[in-house]
Formats: structure tokens, C-alpha cells, sequence
């Protein structure tokens, strides 16, 4: 696990875009996995400026976000395909026919969730996915549970999930889905390098998990520690409850 910590939330998320960019300019034709959130916005302005100045090119690239409200259809201004068209799919050179995502809006979530997952295999995997984390250690909408789920699925929301997305829906907690579809686990550790991205106090918990050096499906993210290659980049309030000090500086 390589850890980074910035000074600011806004550093991270430079260094996040950063990290992504890179990517593409390894394999411009890169998977990534994408997720939404309050965090990923420095990253995606970031990303947005990287674009503008020539360095991200998303015109090989294809994108797969990792979750979706269910019943909000992908046109609707509150789901998340919205707002990943306003932050960054609108602003950058990525094909239409390249973006995918869960449809929240299908009557058939269980053959929703499987075309997803063909169609992440029919394009070779993830290369890069691009991760946050709940506060309490949810990635995705994996939610801490008795059981995580490898695959693709429909899965109910936790309440402090549901607060958390209520701006989304004009503030209103009773409007809010009570249901997602989030990428499984499994399908998220098959991705070839993972990026966490965490920013805040509210998240030093669920972050210490990550490296806890134990695993818990109450606590998602500690599944991480699977995995050979994950980058986790925080601001400073996210990783005090780390036993580690010091900062990374912004080049
Ligand atoms: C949301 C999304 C996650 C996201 C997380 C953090 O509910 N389902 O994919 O990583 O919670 O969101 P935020 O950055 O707004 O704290």
C-alpha cells in the first residue's frame, strides 16, 4: 500500500487527477473506474485542466462509474451519470460510446448488473480505478454488511449514506434511494491499480481501516489490503488517526 499525504484536500485531489493522467498517458486506451462524490471534485477539475493544457487524453479511453441510485434514470439532474456529464464527461475529449455505467432506472437490476460486468470484461478490465470511501468505509455503495458481494448488484443504503447524498436531492433524506447498484468488491480488486482518495476528518476512520491489517465486511474498504497495487492519497485530516506524520508537498 503507497501512502501519500497532502497538506490541503485540494492537493490531494491534484495529485488523484495527477495519478490518472499518468495513466492515460501510459495506455491511452486505459479502463478506468470512476467514482462520484464530494471528494472528486478537486480531481475532476484538475483532471479538466490537465485536459485543457494537453495533458489527458481521454479520446481512447473508456470509463466505468462504480455506482448508481436505483430508480433515477441516467438523464435525471440528480443521478449520478448527471454528475459526472457536469464535472467532467462534458469537459473532456471522451468519446460518448466510451462512458459507461448501471442504469438505476432498468426494471431488471440483476441482468442490469451482469451487462456491466461483461462489458467491463469485453473491454480487457479495469486498468485504473479511481476510488473514495464513506465515513463508515463503504467503496462504491458497498455498504459494511454480514456478507460483501463479489459481483455487480443491487444493495440497500445505509442510512448515514443516504445523509450523506441528501444534497443531491435538494436536501431532502426522505427522497433520497433507499437501494443502489454498486460494483461488487471482487470486480473492483480485479482492477489492475486501485487509487484512494480521501479527504476530511469525517473519513480518518473509515481510512484507518485501510490499513488496519485486518479484513471486515463492516468495514469495506479494509478489503484493499487485498490487493498489490493501491495508491491511497489523503489530506492531512484524513490521515490523523494513521500512526504516521509528515506531509507529501505538491511538486
Ligand atoms: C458516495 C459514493 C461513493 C463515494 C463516497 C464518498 O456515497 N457512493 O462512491 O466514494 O460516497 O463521497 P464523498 O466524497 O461525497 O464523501
Amino acid at each position: 500500500m503507497n501512502l501519500r499525504v497532502f497538506r490541503s484536500a485540494e492537493e490531494a485531489g491534484h495529485a488523484a487527477a495527477k495519478a490518472v493522467a499518468a495513466q492515460l498517458a501510459r495506455k491511452p486506451s486505459s479502463v478506468l473506474g470512476l467514482p462520484t462524490g464530494r471528494t472528486t471534485l478537486a480531481v475532476y477539475e484538475e483532471l479538466v485542466r490537465l485536459h485543457d493544457i494537453g495533458e489527458a487524453d481521454f479520446s481512447r479511453a473508456h470509463t466505468f462509474n462504480i455506482d448508481e441510485f436505483v430508480g433515477v434514470s441516467p438523464g435525471d439532474k440528480r443521478s449520478y451519470c448527471s454528475f459526472m456529464q457536469k464535472h467532467l464527461f462534458t469537459r473532456i475529449n471522451l468519446p460518448a460510446g466510451h462512458i459507461h455505467f448501471l442504469n438505476g432506472g432498468v426494471r431488471h437490476h440483476e441482468a442490469e448488473c451482469d451487462r456491466f460486468e461483461r462489458d467491463i470484461a469485453s473491454l480487457g478490465g479495469m486498468d485504473l480505478l479511481l476510488l473514495g470511501i464513506g465515513g463508515n468505509a463503504h467503496i462504491g455503495f458497498n455498504e459494511p454488511a454480514r456478507m460483501l458481494r463479489a459481483r455487480s448488484h443491487r444493495v440497500r443504503l445505509a442510512l448515514e449514506t443516504r445523509r450523506s447524498n441528501a444534497a443531491l436531492f435538494g436536501g431532502r433524506l426522505d427522497r433520497v434511494p433507499r437501494e443502489a447498484l454498486t460494483m461488487g468488491v471482487g470486480t473492483m480488486l480485479e482492477a489492475r491499480a486501485i487509487v484512494l482518495i480521501a479527504t476530511g476528518r469525517s473519513k480518518s476512520r473509515a481510512v484507518a481501516s485501510v490499513f488496519s491489517g485486518r479484513l471486515s465486511t463492516q468495514q469495506p474498504a479494509s478489503v484493499l489490503q487485498l490487493h498489490p497495487n493501491v495508491e491511497v492519497i489523503l489530506d492531512l485530516a484524513a490521515a490523523e488517526k494513521l500512526p504516521q506524520s509528515g506531509f507529501d508537498a505538491q511538486p
